[in-house]
């Protein structure tokens, strides 16, 4: 389309994320049809996190630009920089060849992926020894070498870039006959998936290895905080996990809408797996799920609660309220590390948190793989 309608020498500027060299592929299409046009491509990766979208932007660690090196391609690397440096410092303002553009993104998403699985395997250990994870996270935090971001706990990453950039990765390594470096990256996602089945199974075992018929509230669908995105959040894992064993859910999330919790539920991995608009669209909604609009009603005569998104209205919910609605044993199962564990012990609830020293009833209940 841009080079039907061009009419003058062009740049263009991918800034999605794609498989490596698509800049390349970009740049045949459009030679191939330039009726005497010069395109430059440029790669200008996205480093915008969603929830913190416009403070990255404006105050962002670097820019990338990759272009090609030749003296039209750095012309064209200079008129992007310009338009950066009307608020970016130049030392900021990084510039490199195509490939190395489109790479870095993708290996940057590995990076910090592979810091969450780090600190989630940790997580497992934590728990089988009696370390806590929050200690030994901000205990290697503190080397600068390693750095404190990137190191919370949780029942798993999600999202729309980390799983689809490492899978990305993994097969650009296999192009490449790399299949070790391969095997090494999708371990990251390997160990993200073992963390949400570990989490459904301690909510199983520590309910007397069964949730049949039980009514668990869920309190967060989103796959982080201040976004209601639901992209690969390890929510629906957690809650297909859960129906699986036949559960009943009540789920609040306070910007996920009720249509988006259903239609998520009611498809099944594979249909996940789809672009959106392959999707079936009279997803049939489930029975066992029920979206509610607020914490106290998704709690209310539940067996157990399941905190799956970090929001900050979770950490100052009235617990002691929330006890006296419940069923009891009450068990409060903490994907996020939000809660103040010894606060809702003394209320009475059981508490599991991730990474954390178990309690006692949780240690009497059968290993959890
Ligand atoms: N979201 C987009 O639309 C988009 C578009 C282009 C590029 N990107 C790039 O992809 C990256 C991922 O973006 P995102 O929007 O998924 O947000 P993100 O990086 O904040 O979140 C991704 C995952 O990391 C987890 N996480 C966040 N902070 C953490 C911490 N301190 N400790 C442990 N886990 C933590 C979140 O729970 C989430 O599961 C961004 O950094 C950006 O470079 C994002």
């Amino acid at each position: 389309m841009i080079a039907d309608v061009s009419k003058s020498d062009k740049i263009v500027v991918e800034k999605s994320t794609v498989p490596v060299k698509t800049a390349e592929a970009i740049e045949k299409i459009l030679t191939h049809n330039s009726k005497g046009i010069n395109f430059q491509i440029l790669s200008n990766p996205e480093f915008l996190a969603e929830g913190t979208a416009i403070q990255d932007l404006f105050n962002p660690d670097r820019v990338l630009i990759g272009g090609r090196e030749t003296p039209e391609g750095q012309k064209a690397i200079q008129a992007l920089k310009d338009v950066y440096a009307h608020w970016v410092p130049a030392e900021r303002i990084i510039c490199t060849n195509l490939w190395s553009a489109e790479l870095s993104k993708l290996a940057a998403n590995a990076f910090l992926a592979q810091r969450i699985s780090s600190v989630n395997a940790m997580s497992a250990l934590c728990e089988a020894t009696g370390a806590d994870v929050s200690e030994v996270s901000h205990a290697i935090g503190k080397d600068t070498r390693i750095g404190p971001k990137f190191l919370n706990a949780s029942v798993g990453f999600g999202g729309s870039c980390f799983q689809k950039d490492i899978l990305n990765l993994v097969y650009i390594c296999e192009c490449n006959g790399l299949s070790e470096v391969a095997n090494y990256w999708k371990q990251v996602v390997q160990v993200n998936e073992y963390q949400k089945n570990r989490f459904v199974n301690r909510v199983v075992s520590s309910m007397f290895n069964t949730v049949s018929g039980k009514k668990i509230a869920i309190l967060g669908f989103a796959f982080k905080k201040d976004t209601g995105d639901t992209r690969e959040t390890p929510a629906i894992g957690v809650c297909q996990g859960l129906l699986g064993d036949k559960a009943i859910l009540s789920i609040y999330d306070p910007q996920v809408p009720q249509e988006l919790i259903q239609r998520d539920l009611s498809m099944h991995k594979s249909e996940l797996d789809k672009p959106p608009h392959l999707r079936p669209v009279n997803a049939v909604a489930i029975e066992q799920v029920t979206c509610v609009g607020d914490a106290y009603e998704a709690a209310k005569g539940a067996h157990g609660i399941c905190i799956l998104t970090e929001w900050d209205e979770f950490k100052t919910l009235d617990y002691k309220k929330i006890y006296n609605n419940m069923n009891k044993p009450a068990f409060v199962f903490d994907g996020r590390n939000v809660v103040d564990i010894e606060k809702l012990r003394q209320i009475g609830f059981i508490v599991y948190s991730i990474g954390k020293p178990l309690d006692a009833w949780l240690k009497d209940m059968p290993a959890v793989a």
